[in-house]
């Protein structure tokens, strides 16, 4: 029986190998330079004795068989290979340079709005962009996307669903082999609209603070919450796959596996947990809301004790990595924690089409998007440089989180600071 890799599977080389990501299901494997020749290779035809051959001939290494066999069998559970399907084959390239960030981002943040129908005090967004990229616009840019293939486009706002052109957008990301996704309050979102995108988008995220609504409302629009149970039944509905946003605060720190009960009986498929980063509505909500680092310490306990007691994907975000200190570096890059991954792997375009690292920073400036991704990807080589030193330089995780530079600048104004705001010893 020959293997094949799932055809909804793309592979980008990278310096270190590839990145293999699953479109179906929105998982993505980082490989070696011999796995990657490997998956490329997998077209339901070619033998592993040959594949072993093409690794041998471009790497100068020898492959056990059973080891491939070992690889092919392991990697059928989570469905990037499948037993005699034909694939396609890809056309090899070369191995880029090496770097310390991707050949291209692995997804690309576009806010697509900077409007809103709501007035969350907590939000971090710049109102003041009033300027909107057309369609066209936004449509040469997945072009580019394509060809550079970026996995995926995460689109947000402002409230994404204010423009009437967004079912446009996300069919034609699909239609370019990039996935979709939206972050969204959902109070926009009707049956009729998620109609049109079941089957064009990858996930939609529902921002959900708390599982009741005084929790979820302590910092959002009054009705938020029942429009938040509106919509997750709409997307049941219509079996599009949704996961839910949850932002940490004072108010939820202590209500944590109440709330990944509630979203795993919404059908949630993820949870994903956000550090708070300072607002731009209301100036003092980040003081307020923000978390010591003992309320840390009580949101890493609350999410080892719940972990697998229930069927929900729990994630965290870039600038919450330092929960994972106790996970071994293997296990952090299988678990996909790379710390911050502004301008690493991914990078953040405001409606205007200016860039920046990620959506918390605008004192690092990329250029326009107009002007091309390519470009705008190889500069930010500022914020790259600035490594973390002090405390963070010497901690055995800094290579897994780096520190949040967003936090870091509002704090202390300084990106270089040993006032990281986490709760890891290090011994200086
Ligand atoms: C700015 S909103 C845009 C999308 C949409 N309007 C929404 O609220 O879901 C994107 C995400 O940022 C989160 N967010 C808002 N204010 C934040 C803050 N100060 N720090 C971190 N995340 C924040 C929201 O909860 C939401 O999940
Ligand atoms: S967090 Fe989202 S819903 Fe709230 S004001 Fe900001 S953009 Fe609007
Ligand atoms: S500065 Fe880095 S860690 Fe912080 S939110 Fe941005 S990308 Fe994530």
């Amino acid at each position: 029986m020959h293997y094949a890799r799932n055809p909804e599977v793309v592979i980008r080389r990278e310096h270190f190998g590839g990145i293999a990501f699953n479109k179906a299901n929105g998982t993505l494997i980082e490989l070696d330079r011999e796995a990657c020749i490997f998956f490329e290779q997998l077209d339901g035809e070619t033998s592993l004795q040959n594949i072993g051959k093409q690794i041998q001939d471009e790497l100068n290494v020898n492959v056990s068989i059973p080891r491939l066999y070992d690889v092919a069998e392991s990697l059928i559970g989570n469905g990037f290979i499948c037993k005699g399907v034909k694939s396609y084959h890809i056309i090899a390239e070369d191995f880029p340079e090496q770097k310390d960030y991707l050949s291209a981002p692995e997804s690309v943040h576009l806010a697509v709005t900077h409007r809103c129908n709501y007035h969350c005090t907590s939000c971090y967004v710049d109102d003041s962009v009033t300027e909107e990229m057309t369609t066209t616009e936004i449509k040469n840019l997945i072009d580019e996307m394509a060809d550079m293939k970026v996995f995926q486009l995460a689109i947000g706002g402002g409230e994404p669903f204010l423009r009437d052109d967004l079912v446009d957008i996300v069919r034609y990301a699909r239609l370019k082999g990039i996935v979709p996704n939206i972050t969204t309050n959902g109070s926009l979102l009707t049956s009729e609209i998620a109609e049109q995108l079941s089957g064009h988008i990858g996930q939609i995220q529902i921002s959900v603070n708390g599982h009741n609504r005084s929790l979820h409302e302590s910092f959002r629009q009054t009705e938020s919450f029942d429009n938040a149970l509106i919509v997750m039944k709409i997307l049941r509905e219509q079996k599009i796959k949704f996961g839910i946003n949850v932002l940490l605060s004072k108010d939820n720190l202590r209500e944590i596996e109440q709330i990944i009960s509630f979203a795993a009986k919404q059908g949630a498929s993820t949870i994903n947990f956000l550090r708070p980063k300072p607002s731009k509505s209301e100036s003092n909500w980040y003081e307020r809301a923000r978390l010591s680092e003992n309320d840390y310490k009580t949101v890493q306990e609350s999410l080892k004790n719940v972990l697998g007691n229930y069927h929900i994907k729990i994630t965290i975000d870039c600038a919450l990595s330092f929960l994972m200190n106790s996970e071994s570096p293997d296990d952090l890059q299988k678990h996909g924690v790379y710390g911050c991954s502004g301008a690493r792997r991914f990078l953040s375009i405001h409606p205007d089409g200016n860039t920046y690292p990620c959506s918390f920073i605008d004192s690092y400036y990329g250029g326009n998007i107009k002007n091309g991704l390519k470009g705008v990807w190889e500069g930010f080589n500022e914020f790259r440089e600035l490594q973390v030193t002090g405390k963070c330089g010497v901690c055995n995780i800094s290579k897994f989180c780096a520190g949040c530079k967003a936090i870091l600048l509002y704090e202390t104004n300084d990106i270089l600071s040993q006032k990281q705001g986490c709760f890891i010893k290090k011994s200086t």
